[in-house]
């Protein structure tokens, strides 16, 4: 077949920063999906992405191109109205596992897909796969029955939604392109709004911990992203919200789920307990639910109850105990004072170096494996006291992992204020 363009023009059309044509990036994604277009050619493409930018109409039909490129699910069968949540990721950040019962909970359906953590962030299918028996792949036809009868699915994303995408991320994982902010933008939202949500909040990171360093970077992101979702017919906000320091006082993939479990019994760090509700709120406004409060069935057990028969519907046993690892070590404060900072970048590398995450897609996790964190940044501690204990099944990786937490906190005299960013730092919408 006759080819309509020719890679290296649509190549050198933006390196020159010229503005793409509608029919060059239906053309260049089809065509890279076909395998037409040689990961070389997408890859100096990505490239010149990244350092020239595209416009708001280039990014909309780069999104559009990469939701053609395979299935939309259809949700609206369904008896309650659908909202789901994405978050750009962050160390410590369990928050889909509380959230998505809970305002199944409220009422509302969430057909959450996730995806598998790749670097220092953990991927919530990780997390729920050291639930005991529990899996993470549904068909479409079981996806839908567990959403009328459950309300709530946390699974993976099959192959057939936006493939064009599943394979330009591996492609930027490995070339130095994920950091574009067009490429971050479609990427996401392509998945989203192929999905079927009827609408779609977003948590987009703030700090060390997250793609965006900076909230200038992560707000036009944001912008970005609600853009292409109102567009597409989404309802979608945005919050932006702070990385600087790991989410709650856990990370790595069975900690984090024991941590999400105190949530939903009530109890949990305060953070990830204000975090949840927020989102909810959102999630709930979004669908036109202002008069749920998801505080009471956080209280009363309903969200609870809702994890539950989740866990139990693709196979796990939420009363299980979850895996522990084999061994530990603490990491003491040095002298008293207040900790002043908690760097979530450096506890997530040494939690990933523990085992808990992977540096390539086919390797295997620790479930039990990741960091427990004593105290937060705001908090006094005293010399001696337990700051960090480190869990491992192999403890020759204790001292790659003390490493990379060189730098990662530190104590101010008795009496200092850490300038601290909000846990929410912005709204858009
Ligand atoms: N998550 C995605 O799904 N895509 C990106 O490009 C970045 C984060």
């Amino acid at each position: 077949m006759s080819e309509a363009f020719d890679a290296v023009d649509v190549i050198v059309s933006k390196r020159e920063r010229g503005e793409l044509s509608d029919a060059q990036i239906d053309w260049v994604v089809d065509a890279y999906t076909r395998g037409v277009v040689a990961d070389e050619q997408m890859s100096a493409l990505a490239m010149a992405i990244l350092l020239n930018g595209m416009s708001r109409r280039e990014i909309a039909r780069w999104t559009a191109a990469m939701i053609a490129s395979g299935e939309r699910m259809d949700f609206s069968s369904l008896s309650r109205p659908t909202a789901d949540k994405h978050s750009t990721g962050g160390v410590g950040d369990k928050i889909t596992l509380p959230l998505v019962p809970l305002v199944a909970a409220c009422g509302v359906a969430v057909p959450q897909l996730s995806g598998r953590g790749l670097g220092h962030t953990g991927g919530t299918l990780d997390k729920l796969e050291s639930i005991p028996g529990w899996r993470a792949t549904l068909s479409t036809t079981e996806m839908v029955a567990q959403l009328e009868d459950v309300g709530a699915v946390i699974c993976a994303a099959g192959d057939r939604l936006a493939p064009a995408d599943k394979k330009l991320y591996a492609l930027r994982d490995v070339t130095g392109t994920v950091e574009a902010i067009p490429l971050i933008a479609s990427s996401i939202m392509s998945k989203k709004i192929a999905e079927g949500t009827g609408s779609l909040v977003l948590d987009v990171k703030v700090g060390s911990g997250a793609f965006m360093k900076d909230v200038h970077q992560a707000r036009e992101l944001a912008e970005t992203m609600v853009a292409l979702g109102t567009d597409a017919g989404v309802t979608t906000v945005a919050l932006l919200t702070n990385m600087q320091t790991p989410l709650g006082l856990t990370a790595g993939n069975a900690l984090e789920v024991r941590e999400s479990v105190e949530v939903l019994a009530g109890g949990g760090p305060e953070d990830v307990v204000e975090l949840t509700l927020t989102l909810a709120r959102e999630m709930l406004a979004a669908v036109g639910r202002t008069g749920v409060d998801p505080a009471e069935a956080l209280r009363d057990g309903r969200a609870m109850d809702v994890w539950k028969q989740m866990i139990r519907a693709q196979g796990g046993d939420p009363d299980a105990a979850l895996p522990v690892a084999r061994h530990t070590h603490e990491v003491r404060v040095p002298a008293d004072g207040v900790l002043t900072q908690l760097d979530a970048l450096k506890v997530g590398v040494a939690a990933w170096r523990l085992g808990a995450g992977r540096a390539r897609k086919e390797d295997p996790v620790q479930a039990g494996a990741g960091i427990e964190m004593h105290a937060k940044p705001g908090a006094s501690v005293r010399a001696g006291e337990r700051l960090l204990t480190l869990h491992t099944d192999t403890p020759d990786k204790f001292d790659r992992a003390i490493e990379a937490l060189d730098g990662a906190f530190y104590i101010a005299p008795d009496g200092s204020r850490p300038d601290l960013l909000p846990l929410v730092i912005d709204r858009i919408e």
